[in-house]
């Protein structure tokens, strides 16, 4: 696993979700009840942005037909039968991270 800084993203108080492409990923960085989380960018159902959605309940609410998926893993609620990548995040010395897993580390299981 690579680990990537997120400059301009830090851990606060203040809900957001950005969209950061990062090691080739397009990533939502979501702050939702202070902590910081990371999932794939892109609902899996029609392709929506799920930046432009909100979150309830530790899922972030896709915009388009509001399917959800959880913030901590990714999967997606009963009944969806999907999920979306989720990532972790470290904080070091102020500057936050997120963990990406390439296609090698994958195959040989690092
Ligand atoms: S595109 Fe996200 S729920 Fe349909």
């Amino acid at each position: 696993m690579k680990w990537y800084p997120l400059p301009g993203i830090e851990l606060t108080n203040e809900p957001f979700i950005k969209k950061v492409k990062v090691g080739g990923k397009n990533i939502c960085v979501v702050s939702y009840q202070q902590n910081l989380y990371a999932v794939g960018a892109t609902c899996p159902h029609a392709g929506a942005e799920l930046s432009g959605g909100w979150c309830k309940d530790g899922k972030i609410i896709c915009p388009f037909h509001r399917y959800s998926y959880d913030l901590e893993t990714g999967k997606g609620s009963p009944g969806q039968n999907d999920y979306i990548d989720s990532y972790p995040i470290e904080t070091k010395e102020g500057q936050v991270y997120v963990g990406i897993e390439s296609f090698w580390d994958k195959v040989f299981g690092k």
